[in-house]
Parts: C-alpha cells; structure tokens; sequence
C-alpha cells in the first residue's frame, strides 16, 4: 500500500460487508452496521443507494460480474472468522488481536468480544482514518499503530499493555498477502513470542499458484488489486503450508479456501469463487524450542 495513505483495500471490505447487511435476516453471512461510516462519499453513496433491494441487487451483480469473487470471499471469510472469534473469547482466549484490522468491527460487534481486550494493530494511515470516522474510542480498545515492514510488533504491543501470560485470539484478514517475506516472518515470529501456548491465529492467505500463473485463478481479483495499488506480493503453497508454520512453531489446525468454506456455509454461489483465496487456524506451539530449519515464502515476482 502506499505509505502514507490509508489502505483502499479496507475501505472495499467495509463496503462488502454494508452491502451484506442489508440482506434480509437469516439471508445475510455478515451484519456490521457500522461498516458503512468508514466509507468515502463515492461508496457511501452505493452502501447507501443498496439500501432499495433492486438496486441492491444491481450493484451486487454488478460488482460480481465485473470482479468475480472478491466480494463473496471477504464476506465468507468474514463470517468464518467471526464465528472462530466467538469460539475462542467464548472459550477462554482474555485478549483479541486484530493485526492490519482496517476497518474491522468485532470489538463492538460481536457480543462474546465485548468483554475482551481487543488490540487493533494498523498501518498508522488506515488507523488514523479509522479513528477519525469514529465518534468516540470502545471502551475495550486499544490502538497500536504498526507498520509491519519496519516497526517492532513485540515492542509496540508490550507498550499497549498485552499480557503474555493470557490465551490470545490472533486475526490477520486480509493482510499476509500484502507483505513481504521478512515482514511476515517478523510478525509471525513476534506472536509466537508473545502469545501463550494454545493462543489461535486466524489468518488468510492467498495460494502461491494464483501468483505464478495469474491467468490461472481470478485473474480479475488480482488485476483489481493491482488497480488500487495493493497488489497480491506475497503467496504460499497449501501443500507446503504445514511445514511452513510448523518451521515457525505454529500448528496448522485448518484450511481451507473461502469456495470451501462457502459451500460449508450453504451459499449458492459458491462455486463463483475463485479457488485463491484460503483461511487457516493456527495454533501456537507449547514449547520452549527455537531455531531450525525455515521455508522460504514464494512472491508473485518468483
Ligand atoms: C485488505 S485490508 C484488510 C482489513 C481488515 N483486516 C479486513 O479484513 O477488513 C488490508 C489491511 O492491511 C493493512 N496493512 C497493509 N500493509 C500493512 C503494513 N505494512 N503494516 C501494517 N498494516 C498494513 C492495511 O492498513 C489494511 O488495514
């Protein structure tokens, strides 16, 4: 993305997810009524005309036609992430982390996370025109601006007041395939670091293969957010994704793509979805043992 201005990217997940909530009840993945306040005039204006169910479904195939699958993915992936989040604080996990959390509502949103301590890390752009759209601070929330790239996640979340010692929920949407190897492994090896054994990361990535041969799956998405200028850099393997998180002292527990996790979930159009995009729950590893062997990332230009 580009430094210093906030992240396009965030502000059309918060549009798919407004644009979900005005389906009907038992319809609708998602319902984030908030969602549409961080929105600039241009897509406010759409979250807004959407609220007439015609135009609604309009813009919808509008969209989807044009960019076949990135809005039904967020959505789906959204969802999944809800439902595991309200599982894990549910559950027993005292602190939430929402890594690169854009435009993200869960701290208010989701009743089970009302009660946590939610730390939303950000790029200081896209936190600073989070914040600004916001007419007062949740009272469970905690800002910590981070550029993954070159600031220090141990040290920023340590000075928020992260406890060690608590079960974490981890959340990184959106955002793995937006960095760099080494800011990657960075950010991964600070959370094992920081989190206690057991604490779950939810993170999504994209499959290396998409990157590689870009005509062979969504090659509108990826041209979409080349666009915007926050294109796909950074891709894994699922074949090697075990390895890859088990070299960094994370146990893979699940993963699948969000047309997989779609079809779980009953959607009709899940087939729609190109198979690129993919969810997987880690857990972190309860062992004091560091180093070994590590897989390299793949990146779009390998
Ligand atoms: C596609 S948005 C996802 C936002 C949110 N997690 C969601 O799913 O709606 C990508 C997010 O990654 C953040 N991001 C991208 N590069 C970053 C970096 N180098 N450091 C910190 N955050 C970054 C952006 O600010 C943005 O919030």
């Amino acid at each position: 993305m580009d430094a210093g201005a906030p992240s396009r990217t965030a502000e059309y997940m918060a549009l798919f997810r407004a644009l979900e909530s005005q389906r009907p009840p038992g319809r609708r993945l998602v319902e984030d009524r908030a969602a549409a306040r961080f929105l600039g005039a241009r897509l406010r204006a759409v979250a807004y005309a959407a609220r007439l169910p015609p135009l609604r479904w309009l813009i919808v195939a509008y969209i989807d036609r044009r960019w076949p699958g990135p809005r039904l993915s967020g959505v789906v992936r959204t969802r999944v992430i809800d439902d595991l989040v309200r599982s894990a604080t549910g559950g027993g996990c005292g602190q939430l982390v929402l890594l690169g959390a854009g435009y993200d509502t869960r701290a208010t949103r989701l009743h089970e996370a009302a009660s946590t301590t939610v730390f939303e890390v950000d790029h200081p752009a896209t936190q600073a025109r989070k914040r600004a759209a916001l007419a007062s601070t949740p009272a469970n929330v905690r800002y910590v601006p981070v550029d993954f790239e070159h600031d220090s996640l141990t040290a920023a979340l340590a000075d928020s007041g992260f406890d060690s010692r608590r079960r974490t929920c981890v959340v990184w949407e959106g955002v793995f395939s937006y960095l760099t190897p080494a800011a990657i492994d960075l950010t991964l090896s600070a959370l094992v670091e920081l989190c206690a054994p057991g604490s779950l990361i939810l993170l999504t990535y994209v499959d290396q293969r998409a990157l590689e041969d870009p005509q062979s799956q969504g090659p509108a998405w990826l041209a979409a957010v080349r666009a915007v200028g926050e294109p796909f850099c950074t891709g894994l393997h699922p074949a090697r994704a075990r390895a890859f998180f088990a070299e960094r002292h994370l146990i893979l527990r699940h993963d699948e793509t969000t047309t997989e996790a779609a079809r779980r979930l009953g959607v009709a159009e899940a087939a729609t979805i190109p198979r690129l995009y993919r969810l997987a729950t880690l857990e972190v590893e309860n062992t004091s043992a560091r180093g070994g062997a590590r897989t390299r990332l793949g990146s779009a230009s390998q």
